[in-house]
């Protein structure tokens, strides 16, 4: 926030910007909006007419885009695509620029974006909700759908122990921030120099205090999976880091999440995957293929999630 900015647009609206903003209370009320708009979408229709989406995509993307077009029609809403993918924000005009130009217009921004800050930028000259598509500390839409995947497998999240195995990535940043407010117990294993943010750990584990829930790091892989009823991975070079991919692949080969690992899991887990997956690297094609894997309901939840989050920011 500064002095400039206030009365020309510096946002009062709520964002989700980190998965912080909201409290273990709020992310139990959005699964509770969740699980309605999933079992009565029709009740739902025409929640958003009238309404307006702006979405700012710099990277690639499948589910995050298709999810919230398809969300925010079947809302009633209608989303519009700004591909941003050859001039990144803030270079064809400054981000406080857009913030306040596409906040004349429509009523909520969702944006895929290179830096956590510009988004906070965005956010902060905004004066409608923003909303984090991913950015490179953070995923919150994802790592909601995956507690919402988890509750609707196990009934609850709340003392269930998920093993992340792979990069302290923008993912694991923010299965930690919800999994602290589903009161999970989540067990990262990292290689050395992967781990995740230390200020993003020491945060939800304070967060973490308020519902029991714990977040605990290992260098091993077979630690982390040890009796964990979920195992999820991610690709080991996040968008952006394409040109790390074969050193990445060196190092993080004995974190493949195959058969062998799974074996030390708990005999009901499930294994989860923010997908797109690299089969043969993070993940065999074995473990993907398998009756634990539960890739493809998670995908689905991204749209019933998205859309109570859009249905509690934008109504
Ligand atoms: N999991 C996820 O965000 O997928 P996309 O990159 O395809 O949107
Ligand atoms: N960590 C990955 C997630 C993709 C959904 C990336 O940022 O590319």
């Amino acid at each position: 926030m500064n002095v400039q900015a206030q009365g020309q647009g510096l946002s009062l609206a709520s964002d989700l910007l980190t998965g912080t903003e909201w409290n273990a209370a709020q992310v139990r009320e959005l699964f509770r909006l969740t699980a309605d708009v999933k079992a009565y979408p029709d009740r739902y229709k025409s929640a958003l007419a009238g309404h307006f989406l702006a979405m700012i995509f710099e990277k690639p993307s499948l589910r995050t885009r298709v999810t919230f077009e398809v969300g925010m029609a079947s809302l009633g809403g209608t989303a519009i695509f700004l591909d941003h993918a050859e001039a990144h924000l803030g270079e064809r005009e400054s981000v406080p620029d857009v913030g306040r130009s596409l906040s004349r217009w429509v009523h909520g921004i969702v944006a895929r974006v290179f830096s956590q800050e510009a988004l906070e930028t965005l956010a902060a000259y905004a004066t409608v909700p923003v909303v984090n598509a991913l950015s490179d500390v953070y995923h919150p839409c994802q790592a909601l759908c995956d507690f919402f995947t988890i509750e609707e497998k196990f009934g609850s999240a709340s003392g269930l122990k998920m093993a992340y195995v792979g990069d302290g990535n923008n993912v694991c940043h923010s299965l930690m921030v919800a999994g602290a407010r589903v009161g999970a117990h989540v067990r990262i294993a990292t290689p050395a120099g992967y781990e995740p943010d230390a200020k993003i750990v020491a945060a939800a584990r304070r967060d973490a205090a308020a519902t029991r829930g714990t977040i605990e790091l290992f260098r091993a892989p077979e630690e982390a999976v040890s009796g964990a009823q979920a195992v999820y991975t991610d690709v080991w070079a996040s968008m952006g880091q394409e040109s790390e991919t074969a050193a990445r692949a060196a190092i993080f080969a004995p974190y493949q999440v195959n058969a062998k690992l799974m074996s030390q899991a708990a005999s009901d887990a499930l294994f989860l995957h923010c997908l797109p997956a690299h089969r043969g690297s993070e993940v065999t094609d074995e473990v993907m293929e398998s009756p634990r894997s539960i890739v493809f309901d998670e995908a689905e939840n991204r749209l019933h999630v998205q859309k109570a989050i859009l249905l509690t920011l934008l109504s």
